[in-house]
């Protein structure tokens, strides 16, 4: 036998690692927050942590327990944790598990799961089993709730304890944007081990040559916008002495100059492109400027790296620091590609093709490599600045 990182035993063990991954990160977001905060509604525009916490718990069972281990519902009530059923502001007012029980909860349907993955086989006949994706689809949509948990911990009032790396240096300069030669390109994957549905089926499109910023858009050059009349960004205020300060997680703190702006909508996005002389990227131009891109700071801190800080993710036409830090709106309506096929389930993406959302782009600060990929599509309406977006700008 030849052995590779497919061979089963080694598959199955990476699977187990990539929950326990997942798991750990939930837990130690979770840890300094005292049960009655994770029962309360911070904000209308985000779930109480609880319920992300039993959802969690309640999304693996449903798939890992329930449909691949064919085993009996560990728990009772589908309707609480089933995202359609009721919308994030009314779920404050369900009868959820207490944090208590929701951790043993969660806990319980870890065991059987892990007990699940053991025995089955991962038939590649079975796209739900090859390559195990959908043990992969869980502890991804796991992280996925990570960032969502981190959006709302930074929506509450109370100071979340963090600590992180020391800033990185300023980065020396460099040209302010990149000429993409147009042509056909190859959109999308045909990757069924890892990506979602609506990052297929690859297929080719055409764009004209165009110029995008090498860096995302940063606090200080939003500031002259906003110095110009510009809205400012979520959780902006001005001092006394006519600087700003912004509060995050809690904590209210100079904005960094440097950094790349974050919690702007996409109607912000779109204004201050267009004061530039400029325009936001469609999803297309911005896919194919991120060819050969490399990852930079997912999950390793609690904010944005400074702009210029990963000159090594360089994407192969010199454009910088496109996965992580933060998601990066672009023109594009959140649209299936052709050939589209909901798998395996039509919530995921489907019902919300048309639905006015825009699409984001490379991943934030709060993604987890496990959710991060060139091909990745996000989605969100063009209103929404609790998510950690900003963007870059482009031009013919
Ligand atoms: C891809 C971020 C739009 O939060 O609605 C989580 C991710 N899907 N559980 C969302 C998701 C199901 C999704 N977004
Ligand atoms: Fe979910």
């Amino acid at each position: 036998m030849r052995p590779s990182l497919l061979d089963p035993p080694d598959l199955k063990a990476d699977l187990a690692a990539g929950l326990a991954a997942a798991r750990a990160r939930t837990l130690a977001l979770l840890e300094p927050v005292p049960d009655e905060d994770l029962l309360t509604q911070h904000s209308t525009l985000m779930s109480p942590l609880v319920w992300d916490l039993a959802h969690i718990g309640f999304f693996e069972e449903l798939w890992l327990v329930r449909r691949v281990g064919g085993e009996r519902p560990l728990l009772d009530r589908d309707e609480l944790y089933d995202a359609f059923r009721h919308g994030r502001a009314e779920r404050a007012a369900l009868p959820l598990l207490t944090p208590a029980v929701a951790r043993d909860y969660v806990d319980r349907v870890r065991e059987r799961a892990l007990a699940v993955l053991d025995r089955v086989e991962l038939d590649p006949d079975d796209p739900l089993l090859r390559d195990g994706y959908v043990f992969a689809m869980i502890a991804q949509h796991e992280h996925q709730h990570g960032e969502t948990m981190l959006a709302t911990l930074n929506l509450r009032d109370a100071e979340y304890p963090f600590e992180e790396p020391a800033t990185p240096p300023a980065a020396p300069a460099r040209a302010p944007e990149r000429r993409v030669h147009g042509g056909p390109f190859a959109m999308g994957t045909d990757d069924r081990s890892r990506a979602y549905d609506n990052e297929r089926l690859r297929h080719e499109r055409h764009v004209e040559t165009f110029w995008i910023d090498t860096l995302p858009v940063t606090n200080g050059a939003f500031l002259e916008f906003v110095e110009d009349g510009g809205e400012p960004p979520e959780f902006w205020s001005r001092e006394p002495d006519g600087s700003w300060s912004r509060r995050r997680l809690g904590r209210r703190e100079p904005v960094p100059l440097d950094e790349p702006v974050q919690h702007v909508s996409w109607h912000q996005a779109d204004a201050f492109a267009h004061w530039a002389g400029r325009r936001l990227p469609t999803e297309a131009e911005w896919e194919k400027a991120a060819e050969g891109a490399g990852a930079g700071n997912l999950a390793e801190r609690f904010g944005p790296e400074p702009a210029g800080s990963d000159p090594d993710g360089a994407s192969d036409w010199g454009v910088e620091q496109l996965l992580g830090d933060v998601w990066e709106w672009t023109a594009s309506d959140f649209e299936p590609y052709p050939g589209f096929e909901a798998f395996p389930y039509a919530e995921y993406s489907e019902v919300f093709f048309g639905g006015g959302y825009k699409v984001l782009r490379g991943g934030s600060w709060a993604t987890h490599p496990a959710a991060t990929r060139v091909t990745f599509r996000n989605w969100d309406f063009p209103v929404r600045r609790q998510i950690f977006a900003g963007f870059r700008t482009a031009r013919a």
